[in-house]
């Protein structure tokens, strides 16, 4: 099947990229961020999370993040909100300042839905039904988050039987949108292509997503495995920051940068400017006191500097 002819990426980098990084980072320097990947071209921004702050103390600052970024026309923001308490926390500030879509959190393993929002899987979808609810009538887009769709780092291989009952519970509560997320980045390219089956027994191409964390290195093919099947969303993070303190081992999400220079290498759109892009991710990254975690980002840098375009 041939590939999409455009893709849609989700930065995921201020959230995913950086809730696990023990060191602090500002609120200053995560508004910057969301600048920087807006002026890139990303038109979906994922900018922090409205979570216990004992469980997640990196997006205790999530507030002052929202309302100091300088909303760009025709980029779509969206925060993560498990429950009643954080849809109100994101709707509290005056209407200008609200998330364009919230994010609800839910796990095909049961182990790890406890380890991660403390509930069993019914438990965590009694708890979405009102968020899901109330967000809509407010005009606000839900999309469901799937972690563990295809191995948990405490159950093993999760068989898509799981994949596909979760998402049909999703879909009963009013959850518009499901990304299917490799949490632990155990997904090769065929068991990543049945789960998504899995969900797209009950959802339309449209209204999937695929998020892949790299550990293995195979979260690249993943995203071209699932464009074979013809999904063309995907959530990815700047520098391939990422990770998630309740899934231990597991690395960054995959690189927007990686998958823009693919996507361009075989004349995919993503309307995103990896010039730009690239820039965005070694701002991040030297603000946390690395290099960015992208191959793409290093190849082109070094290329950059021998044709004498920087330092
Ligand atoms: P809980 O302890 O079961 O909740 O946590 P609770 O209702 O018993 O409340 C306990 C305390 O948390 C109380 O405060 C509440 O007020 C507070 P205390 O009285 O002890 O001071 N609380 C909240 N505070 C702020 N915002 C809230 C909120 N809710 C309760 N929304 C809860 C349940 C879900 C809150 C907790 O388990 C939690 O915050 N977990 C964090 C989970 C998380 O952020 N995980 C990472 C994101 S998911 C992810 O990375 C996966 C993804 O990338 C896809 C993939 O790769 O798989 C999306
Ligand atoms: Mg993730």
């Amino acid at each position: 099947m041939a590939y999409p002819k455009r893709v849609k990426l989700v930065d995921v980098g201020p959230r995913d990229g950086l809730q696990n990084e023990a060191q602090p980072v500002s609120a200053g320097v995560k508004i910057e961020l969301v600048h920087r990947l807006q002026n890139a071209g990303l038109k979906d921004i994922e900018v922090t999370s409205y979570v216990s702050r004992k469980w997640m103390p990196q997006m205790a600052d999530n507030s002052q993040v929202m309302c100091g970024i300088r909303r760009a026309p025709g980029v779509r923001y969206s925060v993560l909100a498990p429950n009643m308490k954080g849809l109100e926390a994101a709707l509290a500030a005056e209407r200008p300042k609200w998330p364009d879509e919230i994010v609800v959190f839910g796990s095909a393993s049961e182990t790890f839905s406890h380890k991660n929002i403390n509930c069993s899987i019914a438990e965590s979808i009694e708890r979405f039904a009102p968020v899901v609810a109330a967000a809509r009538e407010n005009g606000i887009h839900v999309r469901g988050a799937m972690s563990c769709a295809v191995g948990c780092p405490y159950e093993g291989d999760i068989v898509p039987d799981a994949v596909g009952r979760l998402a049909r519970t999703m879909k009963d509560i009013g959850v518009q949108h499901v990304g299917v997320a490799d949490t632990i980045g155990v997904g090769t390219p065929g068991r990543v292509q049945r789960a998504l089956e899995a969900v797209l027994a009950t959802y339309a191409i449209d209204d999937v997503s695929g998020h892949f964390h790299d550990t293995y290195g195979l979260a690249l093919s993943n995203v071209l495995a699932s464009m074979e099947l013809g999904i063309w969303q995907f959530d990815t993070s700047v520098a391939g920051l990422g990770g998630c303190p309740c899934a231990k081992g597991a690395t960054g999400n995959v690189a927007t940068e990686d998958v823009v220079y693919t996507l361009q290498s075989v004349g995919v759109e993503t309307g995103i400017d990896l010039d730009k892009l690239i820039d965005a991710g070694v701002y991040i990254s030297h603000a946390l006191g690395r290099e960015p975690n992208s191959r793409a980002s290093r190849a082109l840098r070094v290329k950059r500097v021998s044709a004498g375009l920087c330092h």
